[in-house]
């Protein structure tokens, strides 16, 4: 375990049990994961490279089919990468490490890699329902969000809707507060994020297996 972490208040074993509890259940959420003070210098840092001009309006699909489409998600993202992201950034992407580690020890996942943004939802914003996976290729295995909003209030929407059965009936609303983990298997749950009325920022990413042409390449 690397020691560069963000500090977790219950402790970086808590990641042990989340590991158990995403097997057991399929979804964990996790109050007050990162401390107050943690979570705001994250939210300056994304602040910071927004004032730079640094985000970009967030596309649906991927590769050549990539596009902007604001009516199903209006929220504008900045990618992250160790060595292009803020010094609380990086230490995040550390702990995703690992989260990631711990993942395939307990979970025997085999992910390879983490790929994660800034995501902030001006006011008015939201992501209609939709799954991480996109068709036809399953790396995006394993999604993690963490919250940076102080006080956010029922009242502010832009609640995480999570819909737990195949009828899409049951619902669980998790409203982005700061500090708040939200991690879930990245096939198993169709979400959706309500309009926010109130800026909305949270760091969101995904464990990815090999692609398969990688592992069994045509010949
Ligand atoms: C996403 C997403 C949820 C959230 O970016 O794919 O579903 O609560 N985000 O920000
Ligand atoms: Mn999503």
């Amino acid at each position: 375990m690397s020691t560069d972490h963000p500090p977790c208040p219950q402790g970086t074993s808590q990641l042990d049990t989340i590991c158990q509890t995403l097997a057991a259940q399929g979804y964990a959420i996790v109050p007050g994961f990162l401390a107050a003070d943690t979570c705001r210098e994250l939210a300056a840092e994304c602040r910071q490279s927004w004032q730079q001009g640094e985000f970009r309006p967030a596309g649906v699909g991927r590769g050549e089919a990539l596009r902007v489409r604001p009516e199903i998600r209006s929220d504008l993202i900045r990618w992250l990468a160790n060595d292009d992201c803020g010094l609380q950034q990086g230490r995040w992407l550390a702990l995703l490490e690992d989260y990631r580690q711990m993942l395939n020890r307990q979970l025997f996942l085999g992910l390879v890699e983490f790929e994660g943004h800034c995501a902030l939802y001006p006011p008015g914003s939201f992501y209609q329902r939709h799954l991480d996976q996109f068709r036809g290729v399953e790396q995006r295995t394993v999604t993690a969000i963490l919250y940076l909003n102080e006080q956010w209030q029922e009242e502010d929407g832009g609640q995480l809707r999570i819909y737990l059965d195949e009828e899409q009936t049951l619902t669980l609303d998790v409203l982005p507060e700061q500090g708040t983990l939200v991690t879930f298997l990245s096939a198993n749950y169709w979400h959706e994020v309500l309009p926010a009325r109130r800026e909305r920022l949270s760091l969101t990413g995904w464990f990815k297996t090999r692609p398969i042409g990688e592992v069994f390449p045509l010949a």
